[in-house]
């Protein structure tokens, strides 16, 4: 049982696009994997899966209205997801407080319970840092995103939240990158994994299915088993390819679901 947040100080770093696909692979290797959408203002979780109805949300659980386990859906794999909502109405509802109590409460069901976290330190962001045991700090080997994954590291530590390592991504092994041992040096924790940047992720974001389910093999999921290995101390095997589900297919798909909506 554990309780991990991906933290980032920077926005778009890759907090939602490797917890879910990290997710994904621990669930497909038989663990049991539940993922919080914490950032609720903007609920990216449902859209990465193209969920299209959620009765009940984060949102409902922070208002108070329901309990966690009322807003746990089944995902590809055997992965637990509880989304939030798209829309805000509720936000102004929200008790952020009820996250670590919806926290402790999965903990005692799941091997693992990941939390999506808003970006930053306001307090959707602290909220989701003060609910966790441990946790990844996100970024890209880039000046701002170190600057402020080093705000969020520190801001970890100052809670008592164990901080596993950094987690580079988006990394082009470019020469004006900051170079690994440099970044290790500056937030003085340990890189545990350097994922690379890798056009089918964001061709996954753009169809709205995770990267492990369209192309597993990838580099990226290549590197993120890895970590996975890291993680759990046990051997991961990435996705079969299925070909037929495969981009070509979902792109087909997503334009006929367009073309439906339309008339
Ligand atoms: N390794 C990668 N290679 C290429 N694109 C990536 C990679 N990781 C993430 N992306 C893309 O970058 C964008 C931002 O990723 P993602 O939404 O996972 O970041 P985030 O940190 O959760 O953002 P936010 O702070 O807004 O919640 C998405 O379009 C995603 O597809
Ligand atoms: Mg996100």
């Amino acid at each position: 049982m554990k309780s991990i947040v991906f933290a980032s100080g920077k926005g778009g770093v890759g907090k939602s696009s490797v917890s879910l696909n990290l997710g994904l692979l621990l669930a497909k290797n038989g663990k049991k994997v539940v993922i919080i959408d914490a950032d609720v203002a903007m609920a990216n979780l449902g859209l990465m899966m193209n969920v299209e109805r959620i009765p009940i949300t984060l949102n409902d659980v922070l208002s108070g209205e329901n309990e966690v386990q009322d807003a746990v859906y089944e995902g590809p794999f055997g992965l637990r997801y509880v989304p939030s909502a798209l829309s805000t109405e509720k936000l102004s509802k929200a008790d952020y407080h009820r996250l670590k109590k919806a926290v402790l409460a999965l903990e005692k069901e799941y091997d693992y319970v990941f939390i999506d976290a808003a970006p930053g330190w306001m307090e959707d962001a602290k909220a989701a840092m003060d609910a966790a045991q441990e946790a990844y700090v996100l970024l890209t080997p880039e000046p701002p995103a170190l600057a402020d994954g080093l705000k969020v590291k520190n801001y970890l530590e100052r809670k008592g939240v164990k901080i596993h390592g950094a987690i580079a991504n988006m990394v082009l092994n470019d020469p004006a990158e900051i170079k690994k041992q440099d970044m290790e040096a500056l937030l003085g924790i340990k890189i545990a994994a350097m994922l690379p940047e890798d056009r089918n992720v964001r061709r996954a974001s753009a169809l709205q299915k995770p990267v492990a389910l369209l192309a597993p093999h990838t580099p990226f999921m290549l590197s993120l088993g890895k970590l996975a290995e890291q993680l759990s101390g046990a051997k991961i095997v990435l996705p079969e390819t299925n070909v037929k589900k495969g981009f070509i297919r979902s792109i087909l798909d997503s334009f006929r679901n367009l073309f439906r909506k339309k008339q």
